[in-house]
């Protein structure tokens, strides 16, 4: 990621954070609408689940400049997701409810750039947490 879209995912985050309740229950929604599969792996009650998963990203968001920082934690989130029973094929899903998300979060401020940017921190962050999880795989050919 360049730095200038490290300071968009920041700044834009710093638009949501107080919102973060909110958000965090469009998402679940979200996701459990277009995955319904995925529900019956939470726990019925995902009101403490909503706050861990914004205090994470917070935190992943915070260790972007400094990367390195933040892959132990990462790495660890990953691989305690395997007994949830995430696959890796759920990645884009969950990646794609939180961008839809944070669109719905920003208004205006959901642009082209931030979109991108938000795109890259996901796929940078998910692609590191399924090769901890699930080993490298193979690049798709192009
Ligand atoms: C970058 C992506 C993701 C982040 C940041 C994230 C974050 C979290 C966090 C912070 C928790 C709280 C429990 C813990 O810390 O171990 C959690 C739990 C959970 N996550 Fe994720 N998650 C991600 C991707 C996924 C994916 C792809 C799935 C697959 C459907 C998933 C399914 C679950 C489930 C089922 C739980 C609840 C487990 C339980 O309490 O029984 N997550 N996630």
């Amino acid at each position: 990621m360049t730095p200038e879209q490290i300071n968009l995912v920041q700044q834009s985050f710093s638009k949501v954070a107080p919102i973060a309740d909110q958000a965090a229950v469009l998402f679940y929604d979200r996701l459990f609408e277009v995955a319904p599969s995925v529900k019956a792996m939470f726990p019925a009650d995902i009101t403490e689940q909503r706050r861990k998963l914004m205090a994470t990203l917070a935190a992943v968001v915070n260790g972007l400049p400094k990367l390195e920082s933040i892959l132990p934690v990462a790495s660890a989130l990953a691989k305690r997701h395997v007994a949830y029973g995430a696959k890796p094929e759920h990645y884009p899903v969950v990646g794609s409810a939180l961008l839809w998300t944070l669109e719905k979060g920003l208004g205006d401020g959901w642009t082209p750039e931030v979109a991108s940017a938000w795109g890259e921190a996901y796929g940078v962050l998910s692609g590191f947490m399924i090769s901890e999880a699930y080993g490298p795989r193979p690049q798709a050919a192009e």
